[in-house]
């Protein structure tokens, strides 16, 4: 490990650490953030594995009664962050003050790899009362992301998917009226450069949905019924389909019997879901409006997610390793979160193309487990590369490298130490 990158990795998360919980980076972002945290207990676990399943454990004292688990968790306020707890509204819903969206299910997948990597004394006696706060977690979103059971997960808001400035999400965005929009005052322009924000069209529609969501009540019938941004995504589809399977195996090592028969029943269906999502017109799974009926045609990052949704029909793989390869001859480094070979990639604006090393991660994960370890490695190798040439940062300029968006980042570090640490367990073995 370079010693220098490693102590500075363990810094930043012990910087970053508020007592239990971590920030995802000082300034931008000072909450709890959901997969966030998830990632960071995976980072947390290479040297302190009790901090890693408390990160974990303060998380879920987020969750609603009704299962929900929001993707921001404001144990105080911060005047320097937009939008906070009173946009969102939330406080009649739960005892600390959340957000009203979730953000992508990463979190069963991650407790399993803790339980199965971490030291058998103590996994145990840890997992087994999260188990059923992420089944009821994985039941709301079925429940109220895919209503009509179609397998495909929808979402009300961008920064549900936690890829919040797709260009998907451009023409599905202008459907939301925002004539009622009270002025407000945008904060995370004050902590990074401009260039590498949403445009001011985009940030007006999110805070327009926040609100929306507030006014009523976060209501499931009208989220469902009524919000003016109701779009499939893959990557929801994906990650939450993976998450069902590493639940299922937990529920097997645990001997729970609770959920198992939903369990397999929502993964049949978030095979099928999937397969609803493939589009001939790029060959490649894309996102589908729900609300108009019209896939969006643009290749991201999630494309390359079926991997590790353990979905991968063997006459796609050519199609989907095809864009891979496309997208590494046009950049330098993988993988780009947008198409670089699209009108509207950008490679500093964040999700428009620059990496993320948690997306990454996935990608490479979902790679390695259906066998294409050249490819993964390639993945984890660009992603180490990144961070020894950048450092920390929130993500990464596909095409030259340079760090971009927010700086000291929790999830990078974590992932770094997470990737360091299996390239040594190889070494090794
Ligand atoms: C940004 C990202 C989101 C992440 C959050 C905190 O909003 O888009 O995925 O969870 O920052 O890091």
């Amino acid at each position: 490990m370079n010693s220098d990158l490693g102590v500075r990795a363990l810094e930043i998360l012990r910087e970053n650490d508020r007592g239990g919980y971590t920030i995802p980076t000082k300034g931008l972002y000072p909450f709890q953030w959901n997969w966030d945290s998830a990632f960071v207990a995976l980072g947390f676990a290479t040297f302190d594995e009790d901090r890693a399943w408390r990160e974990i454990e303060s998380l879920l004292e987020g969750q609603w009664e009704n299962g929900f688990l929001p993707h921001i968790v404001f144990r105080r306020d911060d005047p320097t962050y937009f939008p906070g707890p009173n946009e969102w509204g939330t406080k009649k819903h739960h005892w600390i003050p959340t957000s009203g969206i979730s953000q992508p299910p990463v979190l069963a997948t991650i407790v399993r790899e803790l339980y199965e990597t971490g030291t058998q004394s103590l996994v145990r006696a840890r997992v087994k009362p999260l188990f059923s706060k992420m089944l009821a977690w994985h039941r709301w979103f079925h429940l109220n992301r895919d209503p009509d059971r179609t397998g495909m997960i929808a979402t009300v808001h961008p920064w549900e998917t936690g890829r919040d400035n797709l260009p998907d999400w451009d023409e599905p965005l202008k459907n939301v009226d925002i004539s009622d929009l009270k002025a407000y005052q945008r904060k995370d322009v004050s902590h990074v450069n401009q260039d590498m924000r949403p445009q001011q069209f985009d940030y007006d529609r999110y805070v327009r949905l926040v609100h929306f969501g507030r006014d009523c009540g976060w209501d499931r019938a009208t989220m469902i019924k009524d919000s003016p941004f109701w779009v499939a995504d893959v990557g929801l589809t994906c990650i939450l389909l993976r998450a069902d399977r590493d639940l299922l195996a937990l529920a097997q090592a645990l001997g729970e019997t609770e959920g198992v028969a939903d369990l397999e029943h929502w993964i049949s269906r978030g095979e099928e879901g999937l397969d609803r999502l493939w589009n001939d017109a790029v060959f490649g799974y894309t996102s589908l409006d729900l609300r108009t009926g019209k896939r969006t045609n643009m290749l991201n990052g999630g494309t390359l997610l079926p991997f590790y949704a353990g979905v991968a029909p063997f006459s796609r793989i050519d199609a989907l390793f095809g864009h891979m390869d496309r997208w590494w001859k046009r950049c330098e480094f993988g993988v780009p979160s947008f198409d670089p070979e699209h009108k509207d990639f950008d490679s500093i604006r964040y999700w428009r193309g620059p990496i993320w090393a948690v997306v990454n991660w996935l990608i490479a994960r979902g790679l390695e487990g259906q066998g294409f370890e050249d490819r993964a490695a390639r993945v984890r190798e660009n992603t180490i590369q990144l961070i020894e040439n950048a450092g920390f940062r929130e993500n990464f300029c596909p095409a030259t490298g340079v760090g971009c968006g927010g700086h000291d980042f929790s999830w990078t570090a974590a992932i770094w130490l997470n990737l360091k640490n299996k390239k040594a367990a190889r070494a090794a073995a």
